[in-house]
């Protein structure tokens, strides 16, 4: 059970060297495939800001597909930041609780979220989106994996089932908060984000998003 505070971030140290196989054993490589599907249109990336990267297996791919790539990783987890370190050494790591980080580096054309906003709750989506946006150039890319309860269906109360049960273990191995997925589609499109790509896997229970920083015309 992890000693997270009332307001301390998520302890994914505990968790950081088995995280791996674990997704393996419990989504085989399900999950790696949401992680890098929109890869080939991030090859002309030059700036990226990776958040909650965990154990930097997208950074690495990342960043052996655009080798002039810089990359700022931040995580709260020293441990995650290790591996990532170990995976990906050119990448730059920052040990911050992202709910309060205000990236220093401006003109990114680039932000991952992995898997990562479902650690935060609506409100803080929203404003990370907010403090981040005016670090970013025009036309930048914002990458997004996440769960998600598909709009319609059968599958709907089965799919909440799961991200229930993902949730009350992350809370238990983790410490973690949260106990659901927010509306990030929201947060973006409201800050002028709009949707190049979307890929549902698992009849919607997974999306693998590109979203761009360019208004609509
Ligand atoms: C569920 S893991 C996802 C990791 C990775 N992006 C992936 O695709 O598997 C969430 C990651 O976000 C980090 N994290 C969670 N809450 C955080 C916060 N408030 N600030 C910084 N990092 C956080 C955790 O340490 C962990 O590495």
């Amino acid at each position: 059970m992890s000693a997270a505070g009332e307001d301390e971030a998520a302890d994914f140290d505990g968790l950081a060297r088995a995280y791996r196989w674990l997704e393996y054993a419990t989504f085989g490589p399900i999950l790696e495939r949401c992680r890098f599907e929109h890869l080939p249109s991030l090859r002309d990336r030059r700036r990226a800001l990776i958040l909650g990267d965990g154990d930097g297996r997208f950074t690495a791919q990342l960043m052996a597909e655009a080798p002039a790539l810089e990359a700022d990783c931040v995580d709260a987890s020293a441990g995650m930041l290790g591996l990532l370190k170990q995976r990906a050494p050119r990448a730059r790591v920052q040990r911050a609780d992202i709910r309060r980080l205000t990236p220093a580096g401006v003109g990114y054309d680039l932000v991952a979220t992995h898997f990562f906003l479902d650690c935060l709750t609506q409100e803080e989506t929203r404003a990370l989106i907010a403090r981040v946006a005016p670090r970013l150039a025009p036309g930048a890319l914002w990458v997004v994996s996440e769960f998600a309860v598909p709009e319609r269906g059968a599958l709907r109360p089965t799919a909440r089932a799961l991200i229930a049960a993902l949730y009350r273990a992350f809370r238990l191995l983790t410490g973690l908060r949260v106990d659901r997925v927010p509306d990030y589609a929201s947060a973006l499109s409201a800050l002028g984000f709009r949707p190049m790509a979307v890929r549902a896997r698992l009849w919607g229970l997974l999306r693998s998003e590109l979203w761009s920083a360019s208004r609509a015309t």
